[in-house]
């Protein structure tokens, strides 16, 4: 089975639809890695919640319920990297748990939290799940094999890109010289974090997101990053 990508870009293939329509088609990855909607609740947040704006536009488009993790199937990806909210996780491990070989808890920690608590905890905590099958365990240096991603960086997805839930590039790079392999696939790709990611690691990438807003936004960070780092990566420079 093959489908035509919506865009190509270097080697990235892009496809503006639905995920679990368009993934299936795809074949064989070696990492599935993914930032699925969350099983969140967007309520609340008293005074602070005026200077939320970004749990609107979770709610607005979606991102407060949960993803069918049917997605991750341990018979098309080596392995896979999963976001997954507190709510997520015993469902999603689970689920990892059953089909790979191995799965570790990961997290990044934003070193500068929303100073909200309310009656809970401050959200300083991201977790994610690398699950593997044999021969497709994590790759790095020990700095880079730690489970905890301290994260400074203030990149304001919403700012930049309009979108609630970027992922922080350092953590993106730090996931994609971890994964073993070279054929990445995001089949949430949102503002294209993954795939910028993927390429400046030297390696291919598919995409799927069905918001064409953020599809755009993807189209515009993916060709800037080939355009920047496939020459380099071409002519054997170390970025
Ligand atoms: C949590 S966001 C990912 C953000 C991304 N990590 C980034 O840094 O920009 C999840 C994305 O999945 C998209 N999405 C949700 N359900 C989808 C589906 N069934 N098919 C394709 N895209 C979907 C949403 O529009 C959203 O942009």
């Amino acid at each position: 089975m093959s489908i035509e990508p919506t865009v190509m870009i270097g080697n990235a293939c892009l496809y503006l639809g639905d995920a679990y329509e368009i993934r299936p088609q795809l074949g064989r990855m070696d990492c599935d890695c993914m930032d699925p909607p969350y099983k969140l609740n967007t309520s609340g947040g008293g005074k602070m919640r005026a200077s939320r704006p970004y749990m609107d536009q979770i709610a607005e488009e979606g991102l407060d319920q949960d993803f069918d993790h049917n997605i991750i199937n341990p018979l098309l990806c080596g392995s896979a990297v999963v976001f997954l909210s507190d709510e997520q996780l015993t469902t999603k491990m689970r689920h990892l748990e059953g089909g790979f070989a191995r799965v570790k808890l990961c997290a990044w920690r934003k070193l500068t939290p929303m100073p909200v608590a309310n009656k809970s905890y401050v959200a300083e905590c991201e977790w994610y799940a690398h699950a593997w099958q044999e021969g497709y365990h994590p790759l790095g240096d020990l700095a880079d094999k730690k489970r905890v991603i301290d994260c400074r960086s203030r990149q304001d997805g919403m700012a930049l890109y309009e979108h609630a839930t970027v992922k922080p590039d350092l953590v993106m790079d730090k996931i994609m010289r971890n994964v073993n392999g070279d054929r990445i696939c995001d089949p949430f790709m949102g503002t294209g974090s993954t795939g910028v990611a993927a390429i400046k690691a030297g390696k291919h990438f598919w995409g799927i997101e069905h918001n064409p807003k953020h599809f755009a936004t993807a189209i515009k960070r993916i060709t800037e990053a080939v355009e920047r780092y496939q020459p380099c990566i071409e002519s054997g420079q170390i970025l």
